[in-house]
């Protein structure tokens, strides 16, 4: 009785909206949802530096449905919706404000090597940063100024964006923090949700080890992309351990080993 069973598009006759460089986004099921599919590609240094790491999509996409999920129930809004399997999550569309925005709590990367700081460097505070989402400029770093005269967002949305960075940031740091990981920075997007004539700004995109600094309090071993974009490799040891250490992937089960793989 094939004909009774729920249909599903298979992955390839669905409509894609957009493949990023980790992410693929399909339309999703009903209108205004997508689906966001997370690829095992690791890109740094505006993609100048590619590879396929073998299960870094499958733990991604379970650590950005805990911490989503979690930002949901503590009411910080986002955009995700469920995981659909190993690799998809069902998201609400957004429309996506086109800016990175960092939070650091900690000198690292970047920040250290523009102001000269020594890397592991507490700041004095939480400082927060916009970069333009734009790939042929290399996401040059703007200021307050830039994002309102270019209108990629008004006064109001950039307190809203900066609202939720700082509640993101508090959240993460506490979530870290009890399972012995420093939350150093890490990137957020950000998105308008449209609920009829009313729109809110929503956390979009993913939070992971791909798009956050994490350092263990006692060893202080990095375990984020930095192994990758520093060629210290056990990218997928690391994401592991992570997700092991927030009770969201039993120490069975193998990443690599599960899920639809994509066909490059
Ligand atoms: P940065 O030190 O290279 O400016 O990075 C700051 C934080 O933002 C770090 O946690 C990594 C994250 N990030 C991304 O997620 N995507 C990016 O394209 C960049 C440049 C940084
Ligand atoms: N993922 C970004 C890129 O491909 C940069 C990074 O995370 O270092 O440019």
């Amino acid at each position: 009785m094939d004909f009774l069973k729920p249909r599903y598009t298979p992955m390839n006759r669905r409509r894609r909206i957009y493949e990023g460089k980790a992410k693929v986004l399909y339309e999703g099921p009903e209108p205004g949802t997508l689906i966001q599919h997370f690829k095992d590609d690791a890109t740094a240094f505006n993609a100048q530096k590619h590879e396929i790491i073998d299960g870094k999509g499958v733990l991604n996409n379970r650590i950005s449905e805990y911490i989503f999920q979690n930002l949901n129930d503590i009411g910080v809004p986002t955009h995700f919706l469920r995981r659909l399997n190993m690799r998809e999550q069902l998201i609400r569309e957004v429309e996506i404000i086109p800016l990175e925005v960092v939070v650091r709590n900690v000198a690292a990367g970047s920040l250290a090597t523009r102001l000269g700081l020594e890397e592991g460097t507490q700041l004095p505070r939480s400082i927060i940063e916009f970069y333009y989402k734009n790939d042929a400029l290399n996401d040059p770093m703007v200021s307050e100024e830039h994002i309102t005269a270019f209108g990629w967002a008004n006064p109001q949305e950039i307190d809203d964006i900066m609202a939720l960075a700082i509640r993101v940031n508090d959240f993460l740091s506490g979530l870290f923090l009890g399972v012995g990981i420093r939350l150093v920075d890490f990137k957020i997007e950000t998105g308008r949700l449209w609920e009829g004539d009313l729109m809110r700004i929503v956390v979009a995109d993913e939070i992971s080890p791909d798009s956050c600094r994490l350092w263990d309090i006692k060893s202080k071993d990095k375990l984020d992309k930095d192994r990758f974009r520093r060629d210290m490799g056990g990218l997928v040891e690391a994401y592991s351990e992570v997700a092991r250490r927030l009770g969201i992937l039993s120490e069975t089960e193998n990443p690599t080993a599960n899920g639809p793989r994509l066909v490059q």
